[in-house]
């Protein structure tokens, strides 16, 4: 492990949706420790800018990028920075995402509501897939991570939105995997349980009752770290994951498995 280009990942370039939070800082932290110079795109400048001083502060290499996913232009834009920042295009997790604002049943769904969470959560991994692909193909190959959920395993009530999006990502991860599977591109997804990061403290309202709720629902008797998503997450960019091809991995404390 080092930041200090020197790690399994030397040489390499990581590019990381919602980078600014949550379980893209921690992968965009990991992906540094490894060695890889890291593009930290995100919506919030000032999460970006937190996200670029750990790195750096690792002694990795980073740079950031106002992008929001479900944007091609500025997708376009954030991937032609990386490449005249870094040279190449190695690694992309696509963790960008939102959660629902509040549990409504399908009937009562709200339009505008499920557009805002498909466009986002699964219109913008095509996105970003769609403009990372021919960058890591020019270079000889390399490895997409996209973040589905439990969402993606199994259905949530009063999710059906979310639901959908997840469960769309797994699958759009496995076409995509093999459209690339023969060019020395591995596309995979992560599917984490709750993870203590700033979408689960808006989730549980912060409360003890809140977080004691989502506790309750894992088996393993707490919430998942960040780090532990980020783990998998490099893992599978590996050259320890190179027969994982398609695969939706769960990491879940259990949740899913009840
Ligand atoms: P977070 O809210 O802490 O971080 C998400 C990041 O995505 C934020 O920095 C936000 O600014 C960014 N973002 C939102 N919309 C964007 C857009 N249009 N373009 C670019 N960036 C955008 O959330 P967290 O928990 O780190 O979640 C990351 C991913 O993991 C999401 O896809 C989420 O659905 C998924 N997930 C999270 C779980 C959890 O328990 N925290 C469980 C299962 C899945």
């Amino acid at each position: 492990m080092a930041a200090n280009g020197m790690g399994t990942f030397a040489g390499k370039v990581a590019f990381v949706t919602g980078g600014a939070s949550g379980i893209g800082r921690a992968a965009a932290l990991a992906f540094a420790r490894e060695g890889a110079s890291v593009v930290v795109a995100d919506v919030s400048e000032q999460g970006n800018q937190e996200t670029l001083r750990l790195v750096e502060g690792l002694g990795g290499r980073a740079l950031a990028v106002l992008c929001d996913v479900t944007n091609a232009a500025e997708v376009k834009a954030a991937l032609t920075k990386t490449v005249e920042a870094f040279g190449r295009l190695d690694f992309a997790f696509n963790n960008a995402g939102i959660e629902p604002r509040k549990a409504v049943p399908t009937a009562d769904y709200d339009e505008e509501e499920w557009n805002r969470i498909i466009d986002i959560n699964l219109r913008g991994v095509f996105l970003c897939m769609k403009h990372e692909i021919p960058l890591i193909l020019k270079q000889g190959g390399g490895a997409i991570v996209n973040t589905s959920s439990g969402a993606g395993i199994i259905g949530i009530k009063g999710s059906p939105a979310y639901t959908a999006a997840k469960h769309g990502v797994i699958g759009l991860t496995k076409a995509a995997a093999l459209d690339y599977a023969a060019q020395n591109l591995r596309i995979n997804a992560v599917c984490p349980g709750y993870i203590e990061t700033p979408m689960m403290h808006r989730f549980t309202g912060g409360t003890p009752e809140g977080r004691a709720k989502v506790i309750g629902e894992e088996p393993i008797g707490r919430m998942g770290k960040p780090e532990e998503i980020a783990a998998a997450v490099v893992w599978l960019c590996s050259a320890a994951a190179t027969f994982m091809v398609g695969h939706a991995m769960v990491i879940d404390g259990g949740q899913t498995i009840q």
